[in-house]
């Protein structure tokens, strides 16, 4: 029966960019005491996509070696989340099915819901199983986050790709039963489809995300959740690390308990360690801060770890997993800190460079020089069309 199965991420794999700018950099250029983003947000360096990068090359190069280690004849779906979207009607999810030449025999889709669209495509593709368990689902969230210049929250930008392969007795993590949600109409943080910066009012979506935590948990244990001293960590969606640990503290604050700094250490610390220099990835965010944990921690078989996943307009979801048994030999920590580690750092000049860049929208021919030294690129645009190549 399909319904005794355990289900969940059988694979991880996070890929990013081939530029990075320090928030060292950042504060130097615009005066900040560093001390803010570093202490005050729990931010590092931001990474920064190349020209011939973009959601497209990052989710391919996540998402290769997971089909390398388990072949594809069992995918038949592919779920692409993003909120950085290159076209208005084809998903992005079938250049990364081209890239990889995956199966004819499969469905591919993008979905969007701010940075709660990677938890929607996990949700999506639990349920695609649970109907066939003798399916995997290659799930797919890749996003750069983009705000402009001199606002708030551009020291909040940053860039990543996590793949994950969703199956039956999974190698990482089980989710379980219940999920907690929440939806509330708010315009906490935004993106009309004429920008391509977003638009927020930070301390208000702050907020929001508070709120949207506590809708997410009531529903959870409304439905016999696990209790908050059952979890041994929790993964929060993260657009800066130091959100992590005011979400949690929010939580111990609801929930009645004092609120213990070491605690409060132990729950969150584990998961900041790749977002805090990637900076927000945006549906990657949250699972980021999974890899982050598996990789970084001890010992976590048999324990229960929770999430948080939130997406500004606003939609969360709090849901618990279970770590499971020989998980630590399916690991890719070495190829995460690889990812990280290979970036190459940018100076003001070169990141403001990128930033301004855009492509002219007349149809006609415009190539990009090759930057990337990653296995993907976009080669340009030739008649409105995207080029991809390896
Ligand atoms: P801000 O006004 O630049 O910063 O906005 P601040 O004045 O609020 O300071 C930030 C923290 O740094 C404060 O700590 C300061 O005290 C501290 P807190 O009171 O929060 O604990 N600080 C210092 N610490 C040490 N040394 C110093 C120092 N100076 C100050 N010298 C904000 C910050 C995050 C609002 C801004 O960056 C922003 O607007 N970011 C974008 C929006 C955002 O990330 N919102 C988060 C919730 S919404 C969400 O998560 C969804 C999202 O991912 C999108 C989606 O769903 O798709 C964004």
């Amino acid at each position: 029966m399909p319904g005794d199965v355990p289900i969940g991420i059988h694979d991880l794999s996070v890929a990013t960019t081939q530029y990075v700018l320090t928030h060292r950099t950042l504060a130097d250029r615009n005066g900040t005491d560093v001390g803010k983003y570093h202490k005050g947000i729990g931010l590092m360096s931001m990474s920064v996509p190349a020209a011939d990068e973009d959601i497209v090359t990052m989710a391919a190069t996540a998402a290769a070696p997971v089909v390398a280690r388990h072949g594809a004849d069992r995918i038949r779906t592919i779920v692409f989340a993003t909120e950085t979207s290159v076209d208005q009607s084809k998903a992005a999810g079938i250049h990364v099915h081209s890239l990889l030449s995956l199966p004819s025999a499969a469905r591919v889709v993008e979905l969007k819901q701010a940075c709660y669209g990677g938890t929607a495509a996990l949700q999506f593709a639990l349920g695609v199983v649970h109907r066939n368990p003798a399916e995997q689902v290659l799930v797919i969230a890749s996003d750069v986050s983009k705000y402009e210049m001199g606002e708030p929250g551009e020291a909040t930008q940053g860039a990543a790709a996590v793949a994950m392969l969703v199956s039956a007795e999974p190698a990482l993590v089980r989710v379980d039963e219940p999920s907690g949600v929440f939806t509330a109409d708010i315009t906490d943080f935004w993106r009309p489809n004429y920008r391509t910066t977003a638009l927020v009012d930070g301390h208000e979506s702050i907020a929001a995300y508070l709120q949207a935590l506590e809708g997410a948990w009531k529903d959870y244990t409304e439905r016999d959740g696990r209790k908050l001293d059952e979890l041994s960590a929790i993964c929060y969606h993260q657009p800066f690390t130091k959100m992590a640990y005011k979400a949690h503290r929010h939580l111990l604050q609801h929930c009645g308990h004092d609120v213990d700094e070491a605690e409060v250490t132990r729950a969150v610390g584990h998961t900041t360690g790749y977002n805090a220099v990637i900076g927000n990835s945006y549906t990657a965010s949250l699972y980021l801060g999974l890899a982050a944990l598996l990789d970084n921690s001890a010992d976590l078989t048999g324990r229960s770890v929770g999430f948080l996943s939130y997406g500004s307009g606003s939609v969360a979801e709090f849901f618990a997993g279970t770590v499971m048994p020989g998980y630590r030999s399916h690991l890719r920590s070495e190829a995460h800190r690889e990812a990280i580690s290979r970036r190459l750092d940018i100076d003001y000049a070169r990141y403001r460079a990128i930033h301004e860049h855009s492509f002219p929208v007349d149809g006609g021919d415009h190539f990009v020089p090759r930057e990337t030294t990653g296995p993907y690129r976009f080669a340009g645009l030739s008649g409105h069309k995207r080029i991809y190549e390896r």
